[in-house]
């Protein structure tokens, strides 16, 4: 699938002047691309009890499951194929890159997988440049106790 970087960095830009980050005064946006070709974003949203902060990946995730694929049938509940991020770009106020802070790198490794393309300053990386050595899924499987 062939990433049109300024397209998406430009719905980043756009989504973070929605930011709603009063004590900061840094708006974040989040755009990315999907498997299915579709771009979707999020925003960071700050809050007086400052720990609450969502940063915009956390919307942007959220966003990728909300809009994802079709809700199970009634008549065949279950759990469905989670939707992928394939590209994302996450820039401030100005339209410039940011890095994503190390939550959201976690975040970001378990909606897209190692190789999810991050834009940066420098061009596209891949997340597991930015997060190696992660904890995922397979750890906890392997390691959980029975009891
Ligand atoms: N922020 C993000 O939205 N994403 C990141 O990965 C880094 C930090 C936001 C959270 C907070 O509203 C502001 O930037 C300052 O930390
Ligand atoms: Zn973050």
């Amino acid at each position: 699938m062939s990433i049109d970087w300024p397209l998406l960095r430009a719905a980043a830009t756009t989504t973070a002047q929605r930011a709603y980050a009063p004590y900061s005064r840094l708006r974040v946006g989040a755009a990315g691309l999907t498997s299915d070709g579709r771009i979707i974003a999020g925003c960071n949203v700050e809050n007086a009890s400052y720990g609450l902060t969502l940063c915009a990946e956390c919307g942007l995730v959220s966003a990728l499951h909300a809009t994802g694929a079709a809700p199970p049938a009634a008549d065949s509940p279950g759990l469905v194929d989670p939707p992928a991020l394939v590209a994302v770009s996450i820039v401030a106020g100005d339209g410039a890159p940011l890095l994503p802070c190390g939550r959201c790198r976690q975040l970001l490794l378990e909606a897209g997988g190692a190789t999810l393309l991050v834009d940066t300053a420098q061009g596209p990386v891949e997340l597991d440049r930015l997060l190696p050595a992660a904890f995922t899924g397979t750890d906890l499987a392997d390691r959980r106790e029975s009891r």
